[in-house]
C-alpha cells in the first residue's frame, strides 16, 4: 500500500504554474490530522489550478475562507459518488473539478476567490485511513492598468519646480515606478524609480527638455504610459555676437571702408529670440543679421543687439564697438 501510494504521488505531479510545492502522501502511524499550506498566487480573470494533495484522496471536501470571516463554507464534496458542487463556488469564478483528480479549476478568478481554501481529504489505506487538511492561501492579483502621465507644468520656466505624477487605475500593490527621458535626439535614460507614484523635479533646467514616460509594475505585469512632452521656457542668455569678416583691435573690431560687414546675434532662448539692433543707442534694425554694404567712416560707433523672449518678456543686451578705417590711413 506504502508503494502504490508512493508509485501515485510520482506518477499525479501536479500540473499547475502556480503551486508552489509538491507533496507525497505518506502512512502515518499516529492519528494525529495532517496539514499542510500552499501559497498559489493567481490573477484576476486568469485560470488557476487549486491542488488538494499530489493523490486522489477516497473523499474530500473543499471548503473556502473569506478573508476578515471565521467561517469555512464548503465548496464541492465528493464522498466518492461525484463532485457535489455548491451555491457558493459560483461566486468564486467558473469552477470545476478536474476530472480524476481532487483539483479545482477556476478558470476566470473574480478578485472574491480571494482567501483560504481547504481541502480536507481522506485516504482509505488499508490499515488506517489517513485525513489530509490542505490549506491553499489564494491570493488573486490585479495587474496593472495602462498608467498616464501628468505634470503639474508642461512648460516650465527654467529654474521652477514641477511634478510628475504617473496615476494608475488598477494593479495589485506594491508597484514600482520608472520615471524615462528621451531627449530631442532620442537618447533614453531612467531619471528615476521607486514605489513613488510622484517625482519633483527642483530647479528644472533646459536640458530637462524632451519626452517623459512613466513605467508601472507589480508581480504580473509592466505597462508604459504615453510619451509626454516637456518644454522649458528660458533666456534670451547673453547674446553672441559674430562679426565678418573678423578683424579686431585693442579698441574692439574693425573694418575697412567700402567692406561689406555684417553682425550676426545670437541668443538661446526658448521660444526664440526676437532681434533687434541699435547703433549708439538708436534702433536701426530688427533681426538677427545686421548688414552694412559699403561701410564708411561715419560708421565708426557702438553696436548692441538686444534679444527679447516674448513669451517671458525677458531680455538681453551686447555691445561692441566697431571702428571703420579708410585705406589711406593705413
Ligand atoms: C506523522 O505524524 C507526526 C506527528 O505524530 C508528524 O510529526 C509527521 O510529520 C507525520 N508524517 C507525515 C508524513 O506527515
Ligand atoms: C480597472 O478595473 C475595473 C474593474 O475590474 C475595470 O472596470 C476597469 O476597466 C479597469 N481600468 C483599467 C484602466 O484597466
Ligand atoms: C546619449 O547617451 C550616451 C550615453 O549616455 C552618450 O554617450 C551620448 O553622448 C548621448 N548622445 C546625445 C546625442 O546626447
Ligand atoms: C514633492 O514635493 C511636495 C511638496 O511640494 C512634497 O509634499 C512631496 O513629498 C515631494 N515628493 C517627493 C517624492 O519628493
Ligand atoms: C545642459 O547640458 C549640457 C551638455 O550636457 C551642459 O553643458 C549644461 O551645463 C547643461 N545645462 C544645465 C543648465 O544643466
Ligand atoms: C557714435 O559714437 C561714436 C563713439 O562714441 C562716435 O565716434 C560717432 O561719431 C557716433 N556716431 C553718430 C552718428 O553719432
Amino acid at each position: 500500500m506504502v508503494a502504490r501510494l508512493l508509485g501515485l504521488a510520482f506518477l499525479f505531479l501536479p500540473i499547475s504554474l502556480v503551486t508552489c510545492t509538491t507533496h507525497v502522501v505518506q502512512t502515518n502511524q499516529s492519528w494525529e490530522v495532517v496539514y499542510r499550506d500552499t501559497y498559489v498566487y493567481g490573477v484576476v480573470n486568469k485560470a488557476v489550478i487549486l491542488e488538494c494533495g499530489s493523490t486522489v484522496p477516497d473523499i474530500y471536501i473543499w471548503s473556502f475562507t473569506k478573508p476578515g470571516t471565521e467561517a469555512i463554507k464548503a465548496v464541492v464534496w465528493d464522498l466518492g459518488k461525484g463532485p457535489r458542487i455548491q451555491k457558493l463556488a459560483e461566486t468564486l469564478g467558473k469552477l470545476t473539478v478536474i476530472s480524476n483528480s481532487a483539483a479545482l479549476s477556476i478558470e476566470k478568478l473574480p478578485l472574491a476567490a480571494h482567501g483560504l481554501f481547504t481541502c480536507q481529504a481522506i485516504y482509505d489505506t488499508e490499515q488506517e485511513p489517513i485525513v489530509y487538511y490542505y490549506y491553499v492561501h489564494l491570493t488573486v492579483r490585479v495587474p496593472v492598468s495602462k498608467p498616464y502621465l501628468l505634470m503639474s507644468d508642461v512648460s516650465p520656466v527654467e529654474g521652477s519646480t514641477m511634478w510628475m505624477r504617473c496615476n494608475l487605475e488598477n494593479g495589485t500593490g506594491p508597484v514600482q515606478y520608472v520615471w524615462q527621458h528621451e531627449t530631442r535626439t532620442g537618447n533614453v535614460s531612467t531619471i528615476a524609480q521607486g514605489d513613488s507614484s510622484v517625482i519633483n523635479v527642483t530647479n528644472v533646467n533646459r536640458n530637462h527638455t524632451g519626452w517623459y514616460r512613466c513605467v508601472a509594475s507589480n508581480a504580473v505585469n509592466s505597462e508604459s504610459s504615453n510619451r509626454l512632452w516637456l518644454d522649458t521656457i528660458f533666456g534670451p542668455d547673453i547674446p553672441q555676437i559674430d562679426v565678418t569678416p573678423y578683424s579686431m583691435t585693442e579698441r574692439g573690431y574693425s573694418a575697412l571702408e567700402r567692406e561689406t560687414v555684417s553682425l550676426l546675434c545670437q541668443a538661446q532662448s526658448n521660444p526664440a529670440s526676437q532681434y533687434v539692433w541699435f547703433y549708439n543707442n538708436s534702433q536701426v534694425y530688427s533681426g538677427p543679421q545686421f548688414t552694412i554694404t559699403k561701410i564708411l567712416r561715419m560708421h565708426t560707433g557702438d553696436y548692441a543687439c538686444l534679444a527679447q523672449n516674448t513669451y517671458l518678456n525677458t531680455r538681453s543686451k551686447k555691445t561692441i564697438s566697431l571702428t571703420v578705417y579708410c585705406e589711406c590711413d593705413l
